[in-house]
């Protein structure tokens, strides 16, 4: 192991745990059916993560967040976990955008050389990737787990509309949540500039977030009454608008996401877990539902 990925804290082993209970779920089940399935890690990154601790700097962009460093102990990242999960897919795609982290993943091959026929490695951007290969792709026979696991706010819907039209993948998103969203979400609106709320459009795919997280309140000021846009929604109210936008394109969508804390306790992301498949969703769903649950 030489170039190491830094990242994370308790709740990347949350994360990680909870995938990988899926993924053995899901090969277990697949392996008794005629479908040829794949597991398809987007954010890839380099196969291992940092075990030393380190601290914050504070200084997180709201856009790229390519630079978290609150490190935890944990060795394994979710491209090694899928490689080891028995039974085994009958394929492995691991896209990574930077060219540093895809080096790594290159060794990959070397390290599960039983398995290196099935594996693709692909060094580009996860959405171009996802919409040219859901959309343009035969998916009647095929089967997949897709991970998606970006630092922020890298996920446009329009990759997850992708995701949920080839009705054959099921998706766990890392959804930006603390760290993110609500980190755009000003308490009064009219401070949000235009670029925030177009960002806010593009990650949620609809502008019905106004609507569902801010409501008019009347100040009483020296000249009269003044009219104010200001944020009223809370975690639980952010995080029931996500499970519904999901549920508008997917086939099922498990109904308690769960919300990873760093390690002041703060909210940072949301696991969320959707099936693309309308006749496998229930099982997936049902499976989903209680690895997230379980503490
Ligand atoms: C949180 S890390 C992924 C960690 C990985 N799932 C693991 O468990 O080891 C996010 C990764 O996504 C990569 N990345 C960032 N933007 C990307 C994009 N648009 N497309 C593909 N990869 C991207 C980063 O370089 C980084 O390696």
């Amino acid at each position: 192991m030489t170039e190491i990925h830094k990242f994370g804290g308790n709740w990347t082993e949350e994360k990680l745990k909870r995938v990988e209970k899926y993924l053995i779920a899901y090969a277990t089940i697949m392996n008794k059916q005629n479908f040829r399935f794949a597991y398809i890690d987007a954010f890839a990154g380099t196969g291992y993560i940092e075990e030393k601790k380190n601290k914050t700097d504070g200084k997180i962009s709201l856009f790229q967040q390519n630079d978290i460093k609150e490190i935890e102990t944990f060795s394994k990242g979710s491209a090694r976990i899928a490689l080891e999960i028995k039974p085994e897919f009958d394929k492995y795609i691991f896209i990574e955008k930077s060219k540093k982290h895809f080096t790594e993943l290159l060794k990959l091959k070397e390290e599960f050389k039983d398995k290196e026929a099935k594996i693709d490695l692909i060094n580009t951007d996860a959405n171009n990737w996802i919409i040219d290969r859901c959309n343009n792709y035969k998916w009647q026979n095929n089967r997949a787990v897709l991970f998606l696991d970006p630092y922020g706010m890298q996920v446009n819907w329009e990759t997850i509309k992708a995701i949920a039209n080839t009705e054959a993948i099921d998706l766990w998103y890392l959804f930006p949540f603390g760290i993110g969203v609500n980190r755009l979400l000003k308490k009064n609106a009219a401070d949000m500039p235009a670029s925030w709320e177009a960002k806010l459009d593009d990650i949620l795919g609809t502008n019905e977030w106004k609507e569902d997280f801010y409501s008019q309140r009347q100040d009483a000021t020296l000249f009269g009454n003044e009219s104010k846009t200001i944020k009223d929604a809370d975690f639980s109210k952010i995080s029931k608008f996500i499970v519904k936008r999901l549920k508008s394109i997917f086939a099922g969508v498990a109904e308690n996401p769960l919300l990873l804390r760093n390690s002041k306790n703060n909210p940072l992301y949301l696991l969320c877990f959707a099936s693309g498949n309308p006749r496998g969703a229930k099982t997936a769903i049902k499976i989903a539902q209680d690895i997230l649950k379980r503490p």
